[in-house]
């Protein structure tokens, strides 16, 4: 399939592409720098330059496509505006195609809020961060849209290595000597491998049906003490216990999104399991820290 994504460089893009590339699928990735777009080059994609905040330019000379996957968001205070903006230029556009294309939305985990110890499914009534509340329309017009065939993916926690949401874990380590957690160490993260989460994104696109969601949790709920003291032991920090830090320390270091550390979640990935047949390899989160080079 010929694929037009968004957000093609990012922590599930980047891993995204990589997927669709090597299953054989034509992929642009719209690019909004040149560096963006030596990278989307250098994966095998072919860059399209524009900005999600400026659609009219790009948006108004698409070749023809058979499906859209938007991973694209700048975390700003804006991000919000920006996305409905996007919709609001896109949808309209791509009614123009010559046929109708799949446009997969990204939503998250953090739209079904604290579930404690129940796990949430798609059919879950969303309680999202306020940070991330405009996803919930932006998603459900994507659903209803008679421009595309739309489908929402949820990722969990996505991580890769020491990257994605390790990262700040990571840097704790090896910058503090002492990993710091939100809220509480008990607190519960949903996870997924960026990997597997490509997974998920390629099966979608392949065969989930219109108007349908999929949580993309591999693993439903860690405790996020146990990743930082798998974090101090492979980097030997001074600290061994986790140090606890503030919801409100976290927003004021990271943004009000980064409130989303201190959600104590458990989230199900089956739906996408026995629908499409999805997975997941990376199931030891833990064993993947120790073992960081
Ligand atoms: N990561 C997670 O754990 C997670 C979990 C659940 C949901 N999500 C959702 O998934 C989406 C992507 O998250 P991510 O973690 O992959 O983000 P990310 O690593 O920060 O990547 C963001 C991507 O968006 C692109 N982008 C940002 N602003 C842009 C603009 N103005 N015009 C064009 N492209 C722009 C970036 O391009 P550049 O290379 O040019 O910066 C990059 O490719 C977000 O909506 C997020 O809320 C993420």
């Amino acid at each position: 399939m010929r694929v037009f994504v968004l957000g093609g460089t990012g922590s599930i893009g980047s891993a995204v592409v990589q997927e669709l590339v090597r299953r054989g699928h034509d992929v642009l990735a719209l690019a909004r720098s040149d560096v963006s777009a030596a990278k989307s080059g250098e994966a095998g994609a072919t860059p399209v330059l524009g900005d999600i905040a400026v659609p009219e330019p790009w948006t108004g000379r698409l070749p023809p496509v058979d499906a859209v996957i938007h991973m694209a968001c700048d975390f700003s205070t804006a991000m919000g505006a920006i996305d409905r903006r996007l919709l609001d230029v896109l949808l309209p556009a791509l009614a123009a195609q010559p046929n109708k294309p799949r446009f997969i939305y990204t939503g998250g985990c953090w739209l079904f809020g604290a579930t404690g110890d129940g796990i949430a499914t798609e059919a879950t009534p969303f309680r999202p961060l306020p940070a991330f509340a405009w996803m919930v329309p932006n998603l459900q017009r994507v659903l209803e849209a008679t421009e595309v065939d739309g489908i929402v993916i949820h990722p969990a926690m996505v991580y890769a290595g020491g990257g994605g949401v390790f990262q700040r874990l990571a840097r704790d380590a090896v910058e503090r000597d002492a990993v710091r957690v939100v809220a509480s160490e008990r607190v519960r993260w949903p996870l997924v491998h960026s990997e597997d989460l490509a997974g998920l994104y390629a099966l979608a696109l392949e065969r989930a049906p219109a108007r349908s969601s999929y949580i993309g949790a591999a693993i439903d709920g860690l405790a996020v003490g146990r990743i930082a003291r798998a974090f101090a032991g492979r980097f030997g920090t001074r600290l061994p216990e986790p140090q606890i830090i503030s919801p409100d320390a976290i927003a004021v270091e990271l943004g009000e999104w980064g409130r989303r550390y201190a959600l104590d979640q458990r989230l199900s990935g089956a739906r996408a399991r026995w629908e499409l047949g999805w997975s997941p390899r990376h199931l030891d989160p833990e064993a993947e820290i120790a073992g960081l080079p």
